[in-house]
């Protein structure tokens, strides 16, 4: 079959890694999706401007929507709602299928994209808007699919964790450590979605959606975000064994939900405690699951950049091959080696 026609939206911090896989990692990528992945644009807002040496300046175009019109596959790294939203509707009502990273667009108006998705008969995929590297939305929406997911639980924000943890182990004042995570590329173009929790929030309302089979909006998510913590309050949380975490939480409730984002207090020794800089860390109770743990790193060019192309190959192999999954079946075989010294090693 012929290649799968790829269109990125976006050249930042994640598109720029995306891009860079996309292109340093073609013949694995070919293999895993059964067709070659082609990079036929780049849809920047100054394509005058800068770029890492990886992007070939031939693909950039300020023409968004005539790139998507030519796509099989349309990776969204571009953020914010508008144009996001028109060129994912755009893209999905033209037949192509969609991967985005846009957790404010879902956690705001998630619905009406998954309804022209369905519409359409294409996949729309966003493993990336839920803490960057980890598999979480994948495994809540489709390994969970036959269990009752009861409550969700933790911390979906690599910014604020970050500056937590600075505030807390590197004594640094609050807008220090967050010039910090901007420098490091793990804030939102406006930082103050991830001080404010209305990152975490959309997180939160996209992991309630999912988890209980419902509509959860970020309007409907009870949040505080992590402004008003002083290091009077860090010194009083280590005083008394405890961190100040900034977590998330969705939970059955009656016939309902509830959804909150807020700073807590967490023990020392509970395992969220020990999730350090920009990582982030979910645990999930499902009724006969038990509980499950998922923890990465949560926020970052490369990390983000994994859980795209995860989604982007997924989908391609869905165009590909009939939405059938993998194909192991053509997997060339490894030499196995002998092991040495697996007693001390592990
Ligand atoms: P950046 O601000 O670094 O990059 C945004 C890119 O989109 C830029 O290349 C910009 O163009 C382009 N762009 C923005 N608006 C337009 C427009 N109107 N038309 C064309 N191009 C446009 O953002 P990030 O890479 O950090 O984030 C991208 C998305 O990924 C966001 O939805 C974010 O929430 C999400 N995300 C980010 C993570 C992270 O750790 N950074 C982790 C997980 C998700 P130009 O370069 O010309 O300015
Ligand atoms: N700004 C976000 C964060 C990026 O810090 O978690 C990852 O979604």
């Amino acid at each position: 079959s012929g290649a799968v026609r790829v269109a990125v939206l976006g050249c930042g911090v994640v598109g720029t890694e995306v891009v860079r896989l996309l292109t340093q990692q073609g013949a694995d990528l070919a293999a895993r999706a059964g067709a070659p992945l082609e990079l036929v644009g780049i849809a920047v807002r100054d394509v005058a401007a800068p770029r890492d040496q990886v992007v070939d300046r031939a693909l950039l175009t300020s023409d968004a929507e005539s790139l998507v019109d030519g796509a099989d596959v349309v990776v969204e790294v571009m953020g914010g709602i508008e144009p996001a939203r028109g060129l994912i509707l755009r893209a999905l009502r033209g037949g192509a299928s969609v991967v985005t990273a846009n957790k404010e667009l879902l956690g705001k108006d998630g619905p009406t994209l998954y309804a022209a998705a369905d519409e359409a008969g294409v996949d729309l995929y966003f493993e990336a808007a839920v803490a960057g590297a980890i598999p979480i939305v994948r495994p809540v929406r489709e390994s969970l699919a036959g269990d009752r997911v009861t409550r969700v639980l933790g911390i979906v924000n690599g910014t604020t964790n970050y500056v937590l943890d600075q505030m807390t182990s590197g004594g640094l004042e609050l807008g220090e450590a967050l010039a910090q995570a901007q420098e490091l590329g793990f804030a939102e173009a406006d930082p103050t979605a991830d001080v404010e929790g209305h990152d975490a929030a959309a997180k939160a309302a996209i992991l309630a959606s999912l988890a209980f089979h419902t509509r959860v909006s970020v309007a409907q998510v009870h949040r505080e975000g992590i402004m008003a913590v002083t290091a009077d309050d860090i010194a009083r949380a280590t005083a008394t064994g405890h961190v100040v975490k900034l977590l998330a939480l969705a939970e059955r409730s009656g016939d309902g939900v509830v959804v909150r984002v807020h700073p807590a207090l967490v023990p020392q020794e509970h395992p969220l405690a020990s999730v350090r800089g920009s990582f982030n860390a979910v645990f999930v109770q499902a009724e006969a699951a038990g509980e499950l743990m998922f923890y990465g790193r949560g926020a970052g060019g490369v990390p983000t950049a994994s859980a795209v192309l995860g989604d982007v190959v997924t989908v391609a192999r869905h165009k590909v091959n009939g939405g059938k999954g993998p194909i192991e079946s053509r997997y060339a075989q490894l030499p196995a080696r002998p092991v040495s010294d697996a007693v001390t090693r592990y």
